[in-house]
């Protein structure tokens, strides 16, 4: 049995169905308020993408991609038919580019670009600019499909000098100082990114979702719905588009929900996290769900229970004294063990604990929190999910027509890696909307999905260039 200490705990990270509810309740008003007004903190980002693929597109971009875990560029082919080719290369981006002065962060991925071309080359012509889609995986308040400003940096980004500029423009002065001859010509979130790219690959989704390093989810709303647009800018968008721009896919930015903290579970784990990051009080619901912070709070769990001598007789280690210690694959290996052998093993390697001091009961306590934490995290993204269905109206199939179902494409680490996640999530789905309901939502991974997401933002941006010219 575990210790007593633990169990006080368990209300802030078992919820119910009740609980859950509630949840989403608030996390539709926010929603409406993002959509009503701009500066809120879920911000409810206009992507002006107006129509989303359906596989036919054919071209060959470049395409960027910052935010993730590491930097990418890559070079992609869209064949139409739903294929594509991509060729890719991964940079680090170091702690001191992510918090130093933004035009070193951007001339480091100018430089990135350039190292490609020249390593791995293009087959775009040299002739003519190369178009490229920029994947920038943080708040920006775009104006259009190629420009926006930096609302706040997130994920351990704070580069000096770049909140409040425009992004598309930050990155083609790097380009233009080097004489590199590409032109930026769209900015996307990943989560858009995700959004196109499993439409082009497996039909019409309703949203694209990351649950990585951050979480977030982009989704297409009726352009109307967004009223903070202003009627001139919703006609002008309906106008516009190929697809007569009735639909415009939105950046929920959900990651800062109820920074207000009026209905997430708050607990001390989670507050003590909060307070030590670089952006406290902001991204509340991401500092539960996401990669970046589901092994911090772990650590804090289990440090409270060392110091309370309940866990490895009272000892720690020096990874578990370090802020960020270890990430979520330590979390993701405990929920995929076979064994409690396997488990201790973990232990040892990861945390630094040494072996005489790992009991069986340690064993139950690491895995017990390890469990409660993604069990959380899994039923928080089901919240977000079933949010957005409920808003869109997609809980219920209008009368008289063929139940397709709902298409989500999801991509990010903790997507990929932690054990059963899209079933977990189901199972929240299941709570939230019924169990035939939430059989309706179908998750499929659309891996590096935003280098594709990308490059179509990127044609379709240079078609409407054509249109233009
Ligand atoms: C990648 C996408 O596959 O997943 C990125 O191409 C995205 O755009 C990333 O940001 C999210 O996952 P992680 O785990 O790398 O943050
Ligand atoms: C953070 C960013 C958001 C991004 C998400 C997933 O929440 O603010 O823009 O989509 O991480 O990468």
């Amino acid at each position: 049995p575990l210790p007593p200490i633990c169990t006080t705990f368990e209300p802030y990270f078992l919820l119910s169905d009740e609980k859950l509810k509630d949840i989403v309740t608030h996390f539709k008003d926010e929603m409406l308020g993002g959509l009503g007004e701009y500066g809120k903190d879920v911000a409810m980002v206009p992507s002006f993408v107006t129509g989303v693929p359906d596989g036919t597109e054919e071209g060959t971009f470049l395409a960027l991609d910052l935010g993730g875990t590491n930097l990418r560029v890559c070079e992609v082919r869209l064949f139409g038919h739903n294929k594509f080719e991509m060729k890719q290369q991964k940079y680090k981006v170091s702690d001191e580019l992510k918090e130093g002065e933004a035009r070193v962060l951007f001339d480091y991925i100018a430089d990135s670009v350039d190292a490609f071309l020249t390593e791995i080359g293009s087959d775009i012509s040299n002739n003519e600019p190369m178009h490229l889609g920029f994947t920038f995986s943080f708040p920006v308040e775009q104006t259009a499909i190629d420009a926006g400003k930096l609302l706040t940096w997130t994920k351990g980004f704070n580069a000096r000098n770049a909140v409040g500029n425009d992004v598309v423009k930050l990155l083609q002065d790097a380009f233009d100082r080097k004489h590199i001859h590409v032109r930026c010509s769209a900015i996307v979130n990943d989560t858009v990114g995700t959004l196109l790219s499993r439409s082009y690959q497996s039909g019409p989704s309703l949203i694209g979702a990351i649950f990585g390093t951050g979480t977030n989810g982009a989704y297409i709303d009726k352009t109307r719905t967004i009223k903070k647009l202003g009627e001139s800018k919703i006609k002008e968008a309906e106008a516009g588009g190929e697809h007569a721009g009735e639909f415009m896919v939105v950046n929920t930015e959900w990651g800062a929900f109820d920074n207000g903290r009026h209905c997430l579970p708050i607990s001390i784990f989670d507050n003590k996290l909060d307070r030590e990051s670089i952006n406290p009080r902001k991204q509340a619901f991401e500092k539960m769900v996401s990669g970046m912070y589901i092994g911090e709070i772990t650590r804090n769990i289990f440090l409270h229970l060392i110091d309370a001598s309940v866990l490895f007789d009272g000892y720690s280690s020096k990874v578990l004294n370090t802020h960020y210690g270890y990430d979520a694959s330590f979390v993701s290996g405990i929920e995929g063990a076979k064994s409690d052998e396997e488990v201790k093993k973990l232990i040892i390697s990861q945390l630094g604990v040494e072996s005489k001091l790992i009991e069986e009961d340690d064993i139950e306590i690491v895995k017990w929190g390890c469990r409660i934490v993604s069990d959380r995290a899994c039923k928080l993204a089901a919240c977000a999910i079933a949010a957005v269905v409920q808003h869109t109206g997609n809980d219920k199939v209008p009368e008289g027509e063929e139940d397709k179902g709902v298409e989500v494409g999801v991509d990010g680490s903790v997507a990929e890696f932690l054990p059963n996640f899209s079933e977990r999530v189901s199972e929240g789905l299941a709570s939230l909307l019924g169990k035939e309901g939430g059989k309706r939502i179908r998750m499929g991974l659309a891996k590096d999905g935003s280098g594709v997401g990308a490059a179509l933002t990127a044609l379709q941006a240079k078609k409407a260039m054509d249109r233009r010219s």
